[in-house]
């Protein structure tokens, strides 16, 4: 059962500054703690404010490692591929050593893509912080209702997804939540009624990630309480 913890703020860019903020701090504690930062960022656009910020901001960077949680099938210099917006909002603005940040090959195709990415979540160990956001569906990172997965993998490919591009690959449900930190980032009153059925229990794939520490979802007030708020 997913443990849930809400923090509602008043604006997406009150979300982007409060998750800049937690990511910078478990940052420090991971590097502290381990001498590494393990981070898995987020694909869409909602995560975008939050890239740049944390581009703007003081940070240890060199001990910081990069992966990501889902990935479109799709060349590696197409604009709408997750890395390209990372890189473009963050990675190239930073100073990450270029063979600590690891962008899924889906260029090669999803099977090809998912078998190698296999390999670097398991040389990555434990993550310290996966990012994730939700689609009005209340699909999560490429993990869609309705689909099935085999359980035992830790990367799975997708075909025909309900969010084009219809091939991708993503990480699975178990592998997002069993990061020390999960933080899930929701805006917008489109997001309301998925967050709804979230909170009523609904068996959403979102509502399937389950980190030992509760998820955080740092979550506007448009996307909690609705359009009207
Ligand atoms: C993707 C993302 C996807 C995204 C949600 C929310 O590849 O599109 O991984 O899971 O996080 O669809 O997207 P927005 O942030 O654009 O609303």
């Amino acid at each position: 059962m997913q443990k849930t913890n809400w923090h509602t703020f008043a604006e997406p860019d009150d979300v982007a500054a409060a998750a800049c903020a937690f990511i910078l701090g478990q940052a420090r504690r991971a590097i502290a703690d381990r001498n590494a930062f393990k981070l898995v960022l987020a694909g869409g656009t909602t995560p975008e404010k939050i890239y740049h910020l944390l581009a703007q901001s003081q940070a240890d960077w060199e001990h910081w490692h990069i992966y990501f949680g889902d990935e479109r099938c799709l060349p590696v210099t197409n604009k709408e591929r997750n890395s390209y917006m990372a890189c473009r909002t963050l990675l190239d603005k930073v100073t990450i050593p270029a063979n600590q940040i690891h962008i899924m090959p889906t260029e090669l195709g999803a099977e090809a893509a998912a078998e190698a990415y296999r390999k670097t979540v398991a040389n990555a160990d434990v993550f310290d912080c996966v990012l994730l956001g939700m689609g009005e569906d209340g699909h999560t990172a490429s993990l869609f209702p309705g689909r099935q997965h085999a359980q035992d993998e830790t990367v799975h490919t997708v075909y025909n997804s309900s969010k084009p591009p219809p091939e991708r690959i993503s990480l699975s449900a178990k592998t997002l939540g069993s990061a020390r930190r999960v933080l899930i980032l929701v805006t917008g009153a489109g997001k309301y009624p998925a967050v709804q059925q979230w909170r009523q229990g609904v068996d959403l794939p979102v509502a399937r990630i389950e980190c030992e520490q509760g998820v955080d979802v740092y979550i506007d007030t448009a996307a909690f309480n609705g359009p009207n708020d």
